[in-house]
């Protein structure tokens, strides 16, 4: 998203809201409001729109849902489903099931995360790509296995990564 942004001093992303996403909010808000149980799925949605929860957007969904800013924070940082950190444009799944594992996934893992500076769960500072692990994608016969977004790459070594990282 381009309107989303690093802000150094307060060390988090902050996204511009602009008007069509108080229209989004207002839904959420207004589909929401006032039903038992309403938070989790309300955040669920607003994720939906913007990929994460700036401290904006829950914010406003808490002057809107009457929710105090911090009870919001609290649901946000305790459910692993929630994030604040916007997901990169490139999304590298690395698959650590049984056949990658025993092929040496925990290598191809740890010179992805050297090469783009990042651990597992973290997104590149440009956001161009976040990198997840999983468990078996179905592909054994090509273990060790990274997705990166819809493209399998298979028979891995690490040293393979850096050129395989460059295309995107
Ligand atoms: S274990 Fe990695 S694809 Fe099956």
């Amino acid at each position: 998203m381009e309107n989303v942004q690093y802000d150094e001093k307060a060390d988090r992303y902050v996204v511009e809201l602009v008007k069509e996403d108080y229209e989004h909010l207002d839904e959420i808000i207004g589909r929401y409001s006032d039903k038992p149980g309403y938070l989790i799925p309300a955040l669920k949605d607003a994720q939906g729109i913007f990929g994460f929860l700036p401290l904006d957007v829950q914010n406003y969904l808490a002057k809107g849902l009457r929710i105090s800013p911090s009870h919001i924070y609290g649901v946000v940082t305790f459910y692993a489903f929630f994030t604040t950190v916007p997901r990169g444009q490139h999304v590298i799944r690395c698959c650590m099931g049984t056949a990658c594992y025993v092929k040496g996934a925990a290598d191809i893992v740890k010179k992805v995360e050297d090469t783009l500076a990042i651990k597992v769960d973290e997104t590149t500072e440009d956001l161009k790509f976040s990198l997840e692990v999983v468990r078996c994608v179905g592909a054994c016969g090509l273990a060790p296995v990274i997705f990166i977004d819809d493209d399998v790459h298979g028979m891995l070594e690490p040293k393979k990564i850096e050129n395989i990282l460059e295309k995107y």
